[in-house]
């Protein structure tokens, strides 16, 4: 049962809690750009892939959804959504929906279950993700990794 964590994070919020998934399952952790968009990661060699990413006036960042929107896999997968964010609104929904478009057009089934947490910016949710997100994003990682296989 392999595992890898996927996620594109502009401040590192979101990078915090996907290497805090990634040590929890020992797996890989792997930063999307518009440069690499992971080229080099096997994605049909894994049976579990978590994507993360923050929220940018209300839709994923760019990064991650041109990936999601590009990659090609041989087999549908299962897939888990995790997002730091600042709190604002229903935008938080409005990604999870925009990703799992993507993800289930290409007929992959995308958990119910995601996991979501602040990322502070400037002044606002300043120290998040603290200690308590992180332990929280664990404990959401290892349930999903156990009712997934
Ligand atoms: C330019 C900008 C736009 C943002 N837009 C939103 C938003 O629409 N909704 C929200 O809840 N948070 C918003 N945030 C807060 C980020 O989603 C939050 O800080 C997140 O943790 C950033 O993740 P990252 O550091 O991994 O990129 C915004 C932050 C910035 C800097």
């Amino acid at each position: 049962m392999k595992q890898i964590v996927l996620y594109a994070s502009k401040g590192g919020n979101t990078g915090k809690i996907a290497d805090e998934i990634a040590q929890e399952l020992m797996c890989e952790s792997v930063k999307v750009t518009q440069t690499n968009l992971a080229n080099s990661v096997d994605l049909d060699s894994c049976d579990l892939i978590f994507v993360g990413t923050g929220i940018q006036y209300g839709n994923p960042n760019q990064d991650i959804v041109d990936y999601l929107k590009t990659v090609s896999l041989k087999k549908p997968k299962v897939f888990a959504l995790f997002l730091t964010w600042g709190g604002a609104g229903k935008t938080k929904q409005d990604v999870i929906a925009k990703l799992k478009t993507i993800l289930e057009t290409k007929g992959n089934r995308v958990s119910e279950d995601y996991f979501v947490c602040y990322g502070g910016w400037n002044f606002l949710r300043r120290g998040h993700p603290n200690r308590e997100d992180t332990q929280a994003a664990r404990v959401w990682a290892k349930k999903i990794a156990n009712t997934n296989i």
